[in-house]
Protein backbone atom coordinates (compact mmCIF):
# COMPACT_ATOMS: atom_id res chain seq x y z
CA UNK A 1 0.00 0.00 0.00
CA UNK A 2 1.26 3.39 -1.04
CA UNK A 3 0.74 5.42 2.14
CA UNK A 4 0.84 9.08 1.40
CA UNK A 5 1.50 10.31 5.35
CA UNK A 6 4.72 7.77 5.59
CA UNK A 7 8.22 9.96 6.10
CA UNK A 8 6.30 13.32 5.46
CA UNK A 9 7.85 16.02 7.65
CA UNK A 10 5.97 19.69 7.53
CA UNK A 11 3.32 18.37 5.24
CA UNK A 12 0.09 20.82 4.48
CA UNK A 13 -3.12 20.02 3.76
CA UNK A 14 -5.87 21.22 2.52
CA UNK A 15 -9.22 20.95 5.20
CA UNK A 16 -12.03 19.72 3.34
CA UNK A 17 -14.58 22.05 3.34
CA UNK A 18 -18.33 21.43 2.43
CA UNK A 19 -19.03 23.18 -0.78
CA UNK A 20 -15.44 24.68 -1.00
CA UNK A 21 -12.99 21.96 -1.59
CA UNK A 22 -14.14 20.70 -4.64
CA UNK A 23 -12.49 19.58 -7.49
CA UNK A 24 -11.73 23.04 -8.77
CA UNK A 25 -10.50 24.26 -5.57
CA UNK A 26 -8.42 21.41 -4.59
CA UNK A 27 -6.73 22.15 -8.27
CA UNK A 28 -6.21 25.55 -7.80
CA UNK A 29 -4.37 25.06 -4.49
CA UNK A 30 -2.33 21.93 -5.89
CA UNK A 31 -1.38 24.10 -8.92
CA UNK A 32 0.15 26.77 -6.60
CA UNK A 33 1.59 24.92 -3.38
CA UNK A 34 5.38 24.08 -3.59
CA UNK A 35 5.26 22.85 -0.16
CA UNK A 36 4.21 18.57 0.62
CA UNK A 37 0.85 19.30 0.17
CA UNK A 38 -2.78 16.59 0.74
CA UNK A 39 -5.53 17.85 -0.51
CA UNK A 40 -8.85 16.66 1.28
CA UNK A 41 -12.12 16.81 -0.76
CA UNK A 42 -16.08 17.93 1.45
CA UNK A 43 -17.17 15.16 3.44
CA UNK A 44 -19.81 12.70 1.39
CA UNK A 45 -22.24 10.74 3.21
CA UNK A 46 -21.63 7.14 3.64
CA UNK A 47 -25.23 6.47 3.18
CA UNK A 48 -25.91 8.97 -0.13
CA UNK A 49 -23.31 6.62 -1.51
CA UNK A 50 -24.66 3.20 -0.92
CA UNK A 51 -27.89 4.71 -2.22
CA UNK A 52 -25.81 5.32 -4.96
CA UNK A 53 -26.81 8.77 -5.32
CA UNK A 54 -25.57 10.28 -8.49
CA UNK A 55 -24.63 14.21 -7.00
CA UNK A 56 -22.40 12.08 -3.92
CA UNK A 57 -20.48 10.24 -6.51
CA UNK A 58 -19.87 12.96 -8.89
CA UNK A 59 -18.26 15.04 -5.40
CA UNK A 60 -15.89 12.36 -5.45
CA UNK A 61 -14.78 12.94 -8.57
CA UNK A 62 -11.09 14.63 -9.58
CA UNK A 63 -8.52 15.11 -11.70
CA UNK A 64 -5.39 13.22 -11.53
CA UNK A 65 -3.39 16.51 -11.33
CA UNK A 66 -5.18 17.11 -7.81
CA UNK A 67 -3.34 14.18 -6.42
CA UNK A 68 -2.47 13.14 -3.24
CA UNK A 69 -6.41 13.64 -3.20
CA UNK A 70 -8.05 12.01 0.58
CA UNK A 71 -12.19 11.29 0.10
CA UNK A 72 -13.46 12.19 3.20
CA UNK A 73 -16.58 10.26 4.55
CA UNK A 74 -18.94 11.08 7.47
CA UNK A 75 -21.43 7.94 9.01
CA UNK A 76 -22.21 6.36 11.82
CA UNK A 77 -22.75 2.70 10.77
CA UNK A 78 -19.32 0.84 10.34
CA UNK A 79 -20.21 -1.67 7.91
CA UNK A 80 -22.25 1.34 5.40
CA UNK A 81 -19.20 3.40 5.90
CA UNK A 82 -17.09 0.41 4.45
CA UNK A 83 -19.59 0.06 1.65
CA UNK A 84 -19.53 3.53 0.64
CA UNK A 85 -15.55 3.68 1.18
CA UNK A 86 -15.22 0.32 -1.00
CA UNK A 87 -17.22 1.63 -3.72
CA UNK A 88 -15.28 5.22 -3.64
CA UNK A 89 -11.93 3.32 -3.99
CA UNK A 90 -13.21 1.50 -6.31
CA UNK A 91 -14.65 4.14 -8.82
CA UNK A 92 -11.66 6.54 -7.91
CA UNK A 93 -8.95 5.20 -6.51
CA UNK A 94 -8.36 8.06 -3.96
CA UNK A 95 -4.98 8.62 -2.09
CA UNK A 96 -6.61 8.05 1.45
CA UNK A 97 -9.99 7.37 2.56
CA UNK A 98 -10.58 10.31 5.43
CA UNK A 99 -13.37 9.59 8.46
CA UNK A 100 -14.87 12.31 9.72
CA UNK A 101 -14.96 12.24 13.88
CA UNK A 102 -15.34 15.88 14.22
CA UNK A 103 -18.66 17.77 12.45
CA UNK A 104 -20.14 19.85 15.30
CA UNK A 105 -23.32 20.45 13.12
CA UNK A 106 -26.61 19.08 14.19
CA UNK A 107 -27.67 17.44 10.91
CA UNK A 108 -24.45 15.26 11.18
CA UNK A 109 -23.99 14.34 15.00
CA UNK A 110 -27.23 15.25 16.56
CA UNK A 111 -29.34 12.90 14.53
CA UNK A 112 -27.08 11.02 12.51
CA UNK A 113 -24.88 10.23 15.71
CA UNK A 114 -21.86 10.72 12.95
CA UNK A 115 -19.30 13.43 13.00
CA UNK A 116 -18.44 14.61 16.40
CA UNK A 117 -21.13 12.20 17.91
CA UNK A 118 -18.17 9.39 17.55
CA UNK A 119 -16.51 11.36 20.10
CA UNK A 120 -18.71 10.17 22.95
CA UNK A 121 -18.88 6.69 21.47
CA UNK A 122 -15.28 5.62 21.68
CA UNK A 123 -16.53 1.98 20.51
CA UNK A 124 -18.12 2.72 17.63
CA UNK A 125 -15.42 4.96 16.12
CA UNK A 126 -12.88 2.29 17.03
CA UNK A 127 -15.08 -0.49 15.26
CA UNK A 128 -15.27 2.48 12.07
CA UNK A 129 -11.50 2.42 11.88
CA UNK A 130 -11.34 -1.70 12.47
CA UNK A 131 -13.27 -2.76 9.86
CA UNK A 132 -11.83 -0.45 7.10
CA UNK A 133 -8.51 -1.75 8.18
CA UNK A 134 -10.29 -5.30 7.52
CA UNK A 135 -11.19 -4.93 4.12
CA UNK A 136 -7.98 -3.54 3.07
CA UNK A 137 -9.22 -0.73 0.86
CA UNK A 138 -5.09 -0.24 -0.60
CA UNK A 139 -4.99 3.07 0.99
CA UNK A 140 -4.36 4.52 4.21
CA UNK A 141 -7.38 5.30 6.43
CA UNK A 142 -7.41 8.62 8.35
CA UNK A 143 -9.79 10.23 10.98
CA UNK A 144 -10.21 13.71 11.75
CA UNK A 145 -11.42 14.65 14.50
CA UNK A 146 -11.63 17.37 17.57
CA UNK A 147 -9.72 17.94 20.88
CA UNK A 148 -13.35 16.07 22.97
CA UNK A 149 -17.21 16.91 22.91
CA UNK A 150 -16.98 18.72 25.69
CA UNK A 151 -13.45 19.07 27.36
CA UNK A 152 -10.30 19.65 25.89
CA UNK A 153 -8.00 16.70 27.06
CA UNK A 154 -10.46 14.11 26.06
CA UNK A 155 -8.76 13.71 22.72
CA UNK A 156 -5.63 12.22 25.31
CA UNK A 157 -7.41 8.96 25.36
CA UNK A 158 -9.32 8.76 22.03
CA UNK A 159 -6.52 9.24 19.92
CA UNK A 160 -4.58 6.10 21.48
CA UNK A 161 -7.50 4.17 20.47
CA UNK A 162 -7.52 5.07 17.06
CA UNK A 163 -3.98 4.40 16.83
CA UNK A 164 -4.55 0.75 18.04
CA UNK A 165 -7.52 0.63 16.12
CA UNK A 166 -5.01 0.50 12.91
CA UNK A 167 -5.38 4.59 12.14
CA UNK A 168 -2.15 5.35 9.51
CA UNK A 169 -2.89 9.30 10.27
CA UNK A 170 -4.61 11.72 13.03
CA UNK A 171 -6.00 15.45 11.84
CA UNK A 172 -6.99 17.26 15.32
CA UNK A 173 -8.24 20.13 14.76
CA UNK A 174 -8.05 22.13 18.12
CA UNK A 175 -11.14 22.60 19.63
CA UNK A 176 -14.11 21.19 21.31
CA UNK A 177 -17.37 20.14 19.92
CA UNK A 178 -18.83 22.41 22.32
CA UNK A 179 -16.48 25.24 21.30
CA UNK A 180 -17.80 24.94 17.50
CA UNK A 181 -15.53 27.65 16.09
CA UNK A 182 -15.30 29.87 18.90
CA UNK A 183 -12.43 30.66 21.08
CA UNK A 184 -8.67 30.11 19.93
CA UNK A 185 -7.80 26.84 18.49
CA UNK A 186 -5.62 24.93 21.35
CA UNK A 187 -1.96 23.71 19.54
CA UNK A 188 -0.50 23.06 23.01
CA UNK A 189 -3.28 19.67 23.58
CA UNK A 190 -2.46 18.80 20.13
CA UNK A 191 1.43 18.81 21.42
CA UNK A 192 0.69 16.36 24.38
CA UNK A 193 -1.60 13.98 21.47
CA UNK A 194 1.73 13.79 19.50
CA UNK A 195 4.08 12.71 22.43
CA UNK A 196 1.76 9.98 23.30
CA UNK A 197 1.15 8.55 19.64
CA UNK A 198 3.53 7.21 16.87
CA UNK A 199 1.11 7.52 13.96
CA UNK A 200 1.53 11.10 11.93
CA UNK A 201 -0.25 13.63 13.40
CA UNK A 202 -1.55 16.75 11.52
CA UNK A 203 -2.47 19.90 13.67
CA UNK A 204 -5.57 21.94 12.80
CA UNK A 205 -7.49 25.22 13.47
CA UNK A 206 -6.33 28.88 13.18
CA UNK A 207 -3.55 28.55 10.72
CA UNK A 208 -3.55 31.72 8.60
CA UNK A 209 -0.50 33.09 7.43
CA UNK A 210 3.08 31.27 6.75
CA UNK A 211 4.06 32.77 10.12
CA UNK A 212 1.24 30.62 11.71
CA UNK A 213 2.28 27.59 9.99
CA UNK A 214 5.69 27.71 11.59
CA UNK A 215 4.40 28.45 15.20
CA UNK A 216 1.74 25.80 15.72
CA UNK A 217 4.97 23.33 14.09
CA UNK A 218 6.64 24.48 16.86
CA UNK A 219 4.04 24.38 19.46
CA UNK A 220 2.36 21.30 18.54
CA UNK A 221 5.75 19.09 17.05
CA UNK A 222 3.04 17.61 14.69
CA UNK A 223 4.18 16.44 11.43
CA UNK A 224 1.79 18.45 9.21
CA UNK A 225 -0.70 21.15 9.67
CA UNK A 226 -4.35 21.47 7.92
CA UNK A 227 -5.73 24.84 7.16
CA UNK A 228 -8.94 25.40 6.33
CA UNK A 229 -10.15 29.28 6.29
CA UNK A 230 -7.29 30.17 5.72
CA UNK A 231 -6.93 28.96 2.30
CA UNK A 232 -10.02 30.24 1.30
CA UNK A 233 -9.46 33.08 -1.25
CA UNK A 234 -5.47 32.49 -0.37
CA UNK A 235 -3.94 29.47 -1.69
CA UNK A 236 -1.29 31.08 -1.75
CA UNK A 237 -0.84 30.03 1.93
CA UNK A 238 0.82 26.84 0.21
CA UNK A 239 3.33 28.87 -0.91
CA UNK A 240 6.61 28.69 0.76
CA UNK A 241 7.31 31.61 3.20
CA UNK A 242 5.52 34.70 3.24
CA UNK A 243 4.57 35.28 -0.60
CA UNK A 244 3.00 38.47 -1.59
CA UNK A 245 1.36 38.11 -4.56
CA UNK A 246 0.69 40.75 -7.25
CA UNK A 247 -2.87 41.87 -7.94
CA UNK A 248 -2.12 40.45 -11.73
CA UNK A 249 -1.67 37.42 -10.31
CA UNK A 250 -4.56 37.63 -8.18
CA UNK A 251 -6.74 38.09 -11.11
CA UNK A 252 -5.46 35.38 -13.08
CA UNK A 253 -6.06 32.76 -10.66
CA UNK A 254 -9.62 34.17 -9.76
CA UNK A 255 -10.15 33.95 -13.55
CA UNK A 256 -8.18 29.98 -14.09
CA UNK A 257 -10.73 29.60 -10.79
CA UNK A 258 -13.60 30.52 -11.82
CA UNK A 259 -12.97 29.06 -15.52
CA UNK A 260 -12.29 25.85 -13.88
CA UNK A 261 -15.48 26.48 -12.05
CA UNK A 262 -17.84 27.01 -14.97
CA UNK A 263 -16.34 23.68 -16.26
CA UNK A 264 -17.33 21.46 -13.77
CA UNK A 265 -20.95 23.02 -12.73
CA UNK A 266 -21.72 24.61 -16.01
CA UNK A 267 -22.58 28.22 -16.76
CA UNK A 268 -24.87 28.99 -13.71
CA UNK A 269 -21.88 27.71 -11.59
CA UNK A 270 -21.17 31.36 -11.90
CA UNK A 271 -23.45 31.93 -9.35
CA UNK A 272 -22.17 29.76 -6.92
CA UNK A 273 -18.35 30.94 -7.26
CA UNK A 274 -19.58 34.51 -5.48
CA UNK A 275 -18.91 32.61 -2.63
CA UNK A 276 -15.12 32.15 -3.29
CA UNK A 277 -14.80 35.66 -4.42
CA UNK A 278 -16.14 37.35 -1.41
CA UNK A 279 -13.12 34.94 0.15
CA UNK A 280 -10.46 36.09 -2.75
CA UNK A 281 -11.23 40.04 -1.84
CA UNK A 282 -12.27 39.97 1.54
CA UNK A 283 -9.95 42.25 4.10
CA UNK A 284 -7.21 44.19 2.77
CA UNK A 285 -4.77 42.10 1.10
CA UNK A 286 -5.33 43.67 -1.90
CA UNK A 287 -4.05 46.67 -3.40
CA UNK A 288 -4.67 49.54 -6.09
CA UNK A 289 -8.15 48.85 -5.34
CA UNK A 290 -10.27 52.07 -6.65
CA UNK A 291 -13.02 51.37 -4.81
CA UNK A 292 -12.85 48.37 -2.37
CA UNK A 293 -17.15 48.55 -1.34
CA UNK A 294 -18.07 48.79 -4.98
CA UNK A 295 -16.24 46.38 -6.54
CA UNK A 296 -17.19 43.27 -3.55
CA UNK A 297 -21.49 44.65 -4.31
CA UNK A 298 -20.61 44.20 -8.02
CA UNK A 299 -18.79 41.02 -7.68
CA UNK A 300 -21.95 39.55 -5.81
CA UNK A 301 -24.01 40.39 -8.68
CA UNK A 302 -22.75 38.91 -11.41
CA UNK A 303 -24.08 36.46 -13.87
CA UNK A 304 -21.44 35.61 -16.46
CA UNK A 305 -17.72 34.97 -16.40
CA UNK A 306 -17.37 37.74 -18.76
CA UNK A 307 -18.58 40.16 -16.59
CA UNK A 308 -16.38 38.73 -13.94
CA UNK A 309 -13.87 39.88 -16.08
CA UNK A 310 -14.39 43.42 -16.94
CA UNK A 311 -14.87 44.24 -13.51
CA UNK A 312 -11.54 43.16 -12.30
CA UNK A 313 -9.94 44.37 -14.97
CA UNK A 314 -11.11 47.71 -15.06
CA UNK A 315 -11.20 48.31 -11.15
CA UNK A 316 -8.12 46.82 -10.11
CA UNK A 317 -4.98 48.87 -11.22
CA UNK A 318 -2.07 46.34 -12.04
C1 LIG B 1 -17.35 26.09 5.41
C2 LIG B 1 -16.71 24.98 6.18
C3 LIG B 1 -17.00 23.67 5.86
C4 LIG B 1 -16.41 22.62 6.57
N1 LIG B 1 -16.65 21.32 6.18
C5 LIG B 1 -15.98 20.30 6.78
C6 LIG B 1 -16.07 18.95 6.31
O1 LIG B 1 -16.74 18.66 5.30
N2 LIG B 1 -15.39 18.00 7.01
C7 LIG B 1 -14.60 18.28 8.09
O2 LIG B 1 -13.99 17.37 8.67
N3 LIG B 1 -14.49 19.55 8.54
C8 LIG B 1 -15.12 20.55 7.91
N4 LIG B 1 -14.92 21.84 8.34
C9 LIG B 1 -13.94 22.09 9.40
C10 LIG B 1 -12.57 22.39 8.81
O3 LIG B 1 -12.06 21.28 8.09
C11 LIG B 1 -11.54 22.78 9.90
O4 LIG B 1 -11.40 21.70 10.80
C12 LIG B 1 -11.97 24.02 10.67
O5 LIG B 1 -12.46 25.02 9.82
C13 LIG B 1 -10.81 24.59 11.52
O6 LIG B 1 -9.72 24.90 10.72
P1 LIG B 1 -9.40 26.41 10.19
O7 LIG B 1 -9.30 27.30 11.39
O8 LIG B 1 -8.10 26.26 9.43
O9 LIG B 1 -10.54 26.81 9.30
C14 LIG B 1 -15.52 22.89 7.65
C15 LIG B 1 -15.27 24.21 7.99
C16 LIG B 1 -15.82 25.26 7.26
C17 LIG B 1 -15.48 26.68 7.64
Amino acid sequence: MHNIWRGKKNLTALAPMADYTDSPFCRICREIASKPFIAFREMVSSEAIIRGNEKTFKMCEFNKIERPIVIQIFGAEPKNIAEAANAICEKYKPDGIDINMGCPVPKISGKVLAGAALMKNHNKAVEIVRILKKINLGVPVSVKTRLGWSKEDEILTFAPKLEEAGADAITIHGRTKIQGYAGQANWKMIGEVKKIISIPVIANGDIKSAEDIKKCLEITGADGVMIGRGALGNPWIFKNDEYEITNQELINTVLRHARLHLERYGERGIVTFRKHLAWYFKGDRIVGIKNVKKLKAELMKINLLEELKKILQTQISV
